[in-house]
């Protein structure tokens, strides 16, 4: 979800300004996802590396999610959402954790989609945390190292039970990965857009969709291999 801070600069305004306009594009953007039957959403909303941003951003970040939780509980309820997180919960501020694990327990039931937070995440600290699971049940004796898979490492690492994701959109102009699921994203299609986070609306995820239809997945095979003549 990035352009957040230069939507607000060349306006004039603080940085924050843009993230809480950002959250009104969180919404569109599961409502739209909601429309067309995707199942999983996954936003990355601060990363790991975020907690060396300004100490007064990262407050207003976590209070932002804190009230956007808390405002929108009920609507997501409604509309049959799920929330989920991933990453380093355990270093969020206090209320931060009790908002999300109080929203995440009333919408444990709901089905229709699941929206993902990735909070206090990166790519990186799940693989060294998966690489330690493993290797202390190898040294306890628990897991042969001869029968570690792809299934396995899935297994461990805080995205287990989600399907891969297919489509990965990033906004603002970078063209980057960033630290944001490595191991999952192996095939994922990727789709950049110029467009700064704050002004992400319906059209710009059904655009993304649309684009991705297009596309033919291979996954290393050959076309006649995928659609047989
Ligand atoms: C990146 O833009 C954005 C973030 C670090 C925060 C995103 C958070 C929100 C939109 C609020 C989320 C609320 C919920 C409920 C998920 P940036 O600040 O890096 O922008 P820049 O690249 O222009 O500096």
């Amino acid at each position: 979800m990035d352009g957040n801070g230069r939507w607000a600069e060349q306006q004039g305004e603080h940085r924050v300004m843009g993230h809480a306009n950002g959250v009104r594009s969180v919404r569109e953007a599961l409502l739209a996802a909601t429309e067309i039957g995707v199942e999983y959403l996954t936003l990355y909303a601060f990363s790991t590396e975020n907690w060396k941003r300004p100490t007064a951003e990262v407050e207003a970040l976590m209070d932002l999610l804190v009230r956007t939780v808390i405002g929108e509980l009920a609507e997501l309820h409604t509309n049959g959402v799920r929330l989920n997180t991933i990453g380093d919960i355990d270093s969020l501020p206090e209320n931060c954790r009790k908002t999300l694990q109080e929203a995440i327990e009333a919408t444990k039931n709901n089905d229709r989609i699941t929206i993902t937070l990735a909070l206090s995440y990166s790519a990186r600290w799940e693989i060294v945390n998966m690489a330690r699971k493993l290797a202390t049940m190898a040294a306890q004796g628990t897991l042969d190292p001869a029968t570690i898979t792809d299934a396995t490492i899935s297994e461990h690492l805080t995205t287990v039970g989600m399907p891969d994701p297919e489509l990965l959109i990033r906004t603002s102009g970078e063209q980057r990965v960033s630290n944001f699921l490595l191991w999952q994203i192996a095939y994922a299609e990727l789709w950049f857009t110029p467009v700064l986070w704050p002004d992400f609306r319906k059209e710009h995820l059904f655009q993304a969709v649309l684009d991705y239809q297009n596309r033919e997945r291979r996954f290393g095979l050959v076309s006649e291999q995928i659609t047989p003549r």
